[in-house]
């Protein structure tokens, strides 16, 4: 007999997890159930408008059909067979996905964080095997202020204290600098370098988009210095800025970019490090590896990203819509809005501080039936579904002027 759960409210379900979940985030309080294209839905049937899309992991939105479909065809058919065996979705996946970035190989992990791991491990690699540089003297330049993810190496290289503090001791080999300064970037590199590793705009500091030469300038200065140039596109890249990869809009090819979130279209999680094969083939068989990295589902989800991404639309929106974005808060600042910045369909707002902190705008938001997320101090981030439309767009930046008006 199958026995009838009564169904919880929201309150009971956030309630319980308080006694048996890890406290390392701090959700809204809503408890989303169901899902389609830009609407969720909570528990009780509210519906919110979501203008976070999973940090963007959900840039086609929430169960876009396409990716529902091939996710549905290949679990049908083959969901798993590690790395210890090939299986008949990677080639075209590796092929495709090559072919959008304009680079030569792929390794495929799962996680961003991996594929920063993978990255840190695969240029010190270079560094030595190419490069030449002396056994365990790699190292590598990064921006302060930056967000690569939450593992022991990544956060050896974070400035951000909460991210680091009660978890030493940290992995040796990093030098930090300001962020758009290439001058210090210029004085940080040298013989040892093996790479720079930067976000082309960095999200979790707040959406902040460096001076235009800066990426130009970066890709010039690792060339002549002969280390690599690393673009963390984990959160920037796939249609999110308006272009495939936030890099071109300085018409910049790094050596190595890393992908994530949106490559596996919400349903699966899917990263990878994308490079010149001169880079990517410094990996032998055993030097690394991942059970899930490349798996059938994995890669036939992402090769259906990837194949909505050929089609150039999603750019466009991004770019199209990033206009209304920017043109409706420029109408805010000054009306609750002090400051923001944007690329593409993506902003960091930095909302009045006497009208609250970013969690409270936050909150007053979702009442309102939108879904932001704060950044740091006053800062809310807008980042929807790159499907999202015009109407819905003014409709959200409508409710965020109501919001912001109440003082
Ligand atoms: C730029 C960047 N790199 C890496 C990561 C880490 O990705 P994940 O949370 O999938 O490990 C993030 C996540 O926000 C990110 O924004």
């Amino acid at each position: 007999m199958t026995s009838v759960v009564p169904a919880r409210t929201s309150a009971e379900l956030i309630g319980a997890e308080e006694p048996v979940l890890a406290h390392n985030y701090h959700p809204l309080p809503v408890v989303v159930a169901r899902a389609e294209g830009t609407w969720v839905e909570d528990v009780e049937g509210r519906r919110y408008l979501d203008m976070l899309a999973g940090y963007s992991a959900l840039n086609f939105g929430h169960r876009h059909p396409a990716l529902v479909e091939a996710a549905h065809r290949q679990l049908d058919r083959l969901t798993l067979t590690s790395r210890a065996f090939h299986n008949d979705r990677l080639a075209e996946f590796a092929e495709r996905l090559a072919a959008l970035t304009g680079l030569d190989m792929v390794l495929p992990m799962n996680t961003g964080a991996e594929a920063v791991e993978s990255a840190v491990k695969v240029v010190r690699k270079w560094a030595y095997d190419v490069k030449g540089v002396p056994a365990d003297r790699a190292t590598i330049v990064v921006a302060a202020d930056n967000f690569h993810g939450r593992t022991t190496t990544i956060v050896s290289f974070s400035t951000d204290e909460v991210a680091r503090a009660g978890f030493g001791p940290f992995t040796p080999g990093f030098r930090v600098v300001p962020y758009n300064d290439l001058a210090a970037l210029r004085d940080a590199v040298d013989e040892t370098t093996a790479a720079v590793l930067i976000e082309p705009v960095q999200g979790e500091a707040g959406v902040v988009v460096p001076d235009d030469g800066y990426l130009a300038g970066v890709r010039e200065l690792t060339r002549r210095a002969g280390c690599l140039f690393v673009a963390d596109e984990i959160q920037s890249g796939l249609g999110r800025t308006g272009r495939t990869l936030a890099v071109e809009h300085e018409s910049v090819v790094p050596d190595v970019v890393l992908l994530g979130k949106a490559l596996g279209g919400g349903i699966v999680p899917v990263s990878a490090v994308v490079a010149r094969r001169e880079v990517l083939q410094v990996l032998h068989p055993g030097e690394h590896g991942s059970t899930f990295g490349g798996n059938p589902l994995a890669a036939a989800v992402g090769t259906a990203v990837v194949e909505l991404l050929e089609t150039g639309e999603f750019q466009r929106r991004a770019a199209d819509l990033g206009g209304v974005l920017r043109e409706g808060l420029e109408a805010l600042t000054g009306n609750g809005v002090v400051g923001f910045r944007t690329r593409g369909l993506w902003a960091g707002v930095d909302v009045d501080p006497a009208i609250g902190t970013g969690r409270e705008v936050s909150e007053r938001l979702m009442r309102e039936g939108i879904l932001v997320k704060d950044t740091h101090g006053s800062t809310i981030r807008l980042a929807p579904p790159l499907t999202i439309t015009e109407e819905e767009l003014r409709g959200a930046l409508r409710i965020l002027e109501k919001v912001l008006g109440r003082v």
